[in-house]
C-alpha cells in the first residue's frame, strides 16, 4: 500500500492525498449519516491526465476506488465502506463554455449544479436539471446518478440533455465522446450508458450538457387537496387552461407540519389538507391570472396560495423537507424513492400508511416527491435499525404488486442492492454484468454499488 500511495502523491502532490481520519471524515459518511467506512487515502485530482494516472495506478494494483462529487447522494454509493480510494472530483471545477447558439454547458465534472445554472443564466438559459441539493451536488454526480429533480416534468431526465461526456475507464484510458448536437447516430449511445451508472463503469471528467430555454413568466400555488388523485385533477385542469407544468410536488399534513415547525414558519394555508400541492406552471404574460381562475375552479380544493413567478417562499416549505426530516429522526432516516404508476398512487399511498402502521407501529412515514413523475419519496423516521431492512422490503413488495419502480431518481448504490431483481429480470442483470465487466474487468470501480447479483 505505501507504494500505491507513493504513486498517488507523485501523481497529484502532498497536499491532494489525504490520509488523516480527521481529514478525511466528511468524505467517509454519506450525507444520511447511515452509511459510513473508512479509506485507505482520499486522492483528490485536479485534471484529466491525473485522474486517468491515478486510476490506471489503482487498477494495476487492484486497488478499488469510489468516486465522489458532491457526497449528496442518497443511497451510500459515494462512500468508502471497505477501505476504498476515494476519487473526489471537487478540483475538477471548470466552467469551459456556455454556447448561446448551440445552446450548450461543457464543464467539468465538479462543478455544482448551481454553477453551472449560473452560468446557464448568464446567457439566458438554464441547465434544465434542478434540484435542493445543487449548492454541492456535481455535473458528475447528476450525470452518475442520472438526476430527477423538480424540473424533470418539464425537461426531461438528465440523461436526455447528455450529450457528451470525457470519462476515465477502470485502467486509465480516456473515452471521449463530444459532438455538441443533438443529431449524432454514430454507433452506441455511450454518454447515455454512462449516465445513471453511478460510478461503476468510468469517472466522468467532463461533460457537454444541452441547455434549455426558460419559461418567459411562471406563477408558483400550493394549494391545499384532499387526496392524491385530486392533485393529478389539478395538474389536468391547469393543463387543460393551456398552462404548462414546470414542476408538480405533493407533501402531507405530517410533513407539512413537520416542515412550519422544524424552520418556524407560518403555515402557508388558512386550513390544514390531507395533501398540499405545489405547483409552477409556465404560460402567457397573463399566467398568474390563469392559475387563479384553474384554482378558484377546482372543485375539492381546500385552500390555496398563489405568487407570480418562482417563488423562493412557497418553494421553501418543499424544499426544506429533506433536511427538516434528517434532523427529526432519532435514527438515520430510511430513504425510499419509489415511483408508481399514476393512476395507483392513491392505492399506494392508502396500503402504505396501513401496512406500516400495523407491522412497524414506532416508525412514522413521511412521504413526499415529484408526483405528476409518480416518484414519491417514502421516507422512514426513528425506524429501529434491526427494522429498517424488513420495512424497506414490505415497500418494496407493495412497489412490486403495483408495478412501480423501486428506484426512480436516486439510484442503487449501496442501500438498494439486495433489491435489485425486484425491478431487473436475471437476462437484464446479466447483460448490466456483461457491460461492466468489459469495461472494468478488474472491477474496481465502486464494487460495492450496484450488485447485480
Ligand atoms: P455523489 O453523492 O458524490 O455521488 C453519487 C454517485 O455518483 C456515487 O455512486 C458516485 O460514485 C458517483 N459519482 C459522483 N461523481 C462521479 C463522477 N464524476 N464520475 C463517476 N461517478 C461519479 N436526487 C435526485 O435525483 N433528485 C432530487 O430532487 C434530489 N434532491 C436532493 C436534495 C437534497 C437536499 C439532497 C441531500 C440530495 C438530493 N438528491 C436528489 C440526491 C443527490 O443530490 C443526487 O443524487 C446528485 O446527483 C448527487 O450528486 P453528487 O455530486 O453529490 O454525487
Ligand atoms: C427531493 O426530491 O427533495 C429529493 O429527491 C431528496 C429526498 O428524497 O429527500
Ligand atoms: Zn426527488
Amino acid at each position: 500500500m505505501t507504494t500505491l500511495l507513493d504513486e498517488l502523491t507523485a501523481i497529484v502532490g502532498p497536499t491532494h492525498v489525504l490520509t488523516d481520519p480527521e481529514l478525511t471524515a466528511g468524505y467517509v459518511t454519506d450525507w444520511t449519516g447511515y452509511w459510513t467506512g473508512h479509506t485507505v487515502a482520499v486522492v483528490r485530482p485536479g485534471s484529466t491526465a491525473e485522474v486517468s494516472a491515478v486510476l490506471a495506478a489503482c487498477y494495476r494494483a487492484g486497488q478499488p476506488v469510489v468516486p465522489q462529487g458532491g457526497n449528496t447522494g442518497l443511497v451510500g454509493g459515494s462512500v468508502p465502506l471497505d477501505g476504498e480510494v476515494v476519487l473526489s472530483m471537487l478540483r475538477l471545477n471548470r466552467i469551459e463554455e456556455v454556447d448561446p447558439v448551440g445552446r450548450t454547458l461543457a464543464a467539468d465534472a465538479g462543478v455544482s449544479v448551481a454553477r453551472a445554472q449560473e452560468a446557464a443564466r448568464a446567457h439566458g438559459l438554464i441547465l434544465g436539471t434542478d434540484l435542493a441539493s445543487r449548492e454541492s451536488a456535481t455535473l458528475g454526480g447528476i450525470v452518475a446518478t442520472n438526476a430527477g429533480g423538480i424540473a424533470m416534468i418539464k425537461n426531461g431526465s438528465t440523461r436526455s440533455r447528455v450529450l457528451g461526456v470525457e470519462a476515465v475507464l477502470a485502467d486509465g484510458r480516456v473515452l471521449t465522446r463530444w459532438i455538441p448536437l443533438v443529431k449524432d447516430n454514430i454507433g452506441y449511445d455511450l454518454p447515455g450508458l454512462l449516465t445513471g451508472s453511478e460510478g461503476t463503469l468510468a469517472v466522468i471528467t467532463r461533460v457537454l450538457m444541452r441547455l434549455v430555454t426558460p419559461a418567459r413568466a411562471t406563477a408558483t400555488a400550493l394549494a391545499g387537496v384532499p387526496s392524491a388523485a385530486a392533485a393529478l385533477e389539478l395538474r389536468d385542469a391547469l393543463g387543460r387552461a393551456g398552462l404548462t407544468l414546470e414542476a408538480a410536488e405533493l407533501m402531507t399534513a405530517a410533513g407539512m407540519r413537520l416542515v412550519v415547525d422544524h424552520a418556524g414558519l407560518r403555515p402557508p394555508l388558512a386550513q390544514p389538507a390531507p395533501y398540499t400541492v405545489l405547483v409552477e406552471v409556465s404560460g402567457s404574460d397573463d399566467v398568474a391570472a390563469a392559475a387563479a381562475a384553474v384554482l378558484a375552479d377546482c372543485e375539492g380544493l381546500i385552500d390555496a396560495v398563489l405568487e407570480e413567478g418562482h417563488s423562493a417562499k412557497l418553494w421553501r416549505f418543499r424544499e426544506s423537507h429533506t433536511e427538516t426530516i434528517a434532523a427529526s429522526t432519532i435514527t438515520p432516516v430510511v430513504k425510499l424513492d419509489v415511483a408508481v404508476p399514476l393512476r395507483r398512487m392513491e392505492e399506494f399511498l392508502d396500503r402504505l400508511t396501513e401496512l406500516l402502521a400495523a407491522e412497524f407501529p414506532t416508525i412514522r412515514p413521511i412521504c413526499f416527491g415529484h408526483f405528476a413523475d409518480g416518484n414519491i419519496h417514502v421516507n422512514l423516521l426513528d425506524a429501529p435499525v434491526d427494522e429498517r431492512d424488513a420495512a424497506t422490503n414490505r415497500v418494496f413488495e407493495l412497489i412490486r404488486d403495483l408495478g412501480g419502480s423501486i428506484s426512480a431518481e436516486h439510484g442503487i448504490g449501496r442501500a438498494k442492492n439486495p433489491w435489485i431483481s425486484f425491478g431487473r429480470d436475471p437476462v437484464d442483470r446479466a447483460a448490466m454484468g456483461a457491460i461492466r465487466a468489459a469495461l472494468d474487468p478488474g472491477r474496481v470501480l465502486n464494487p460495492h454499488v450496484l450488485k447485480l447479483g
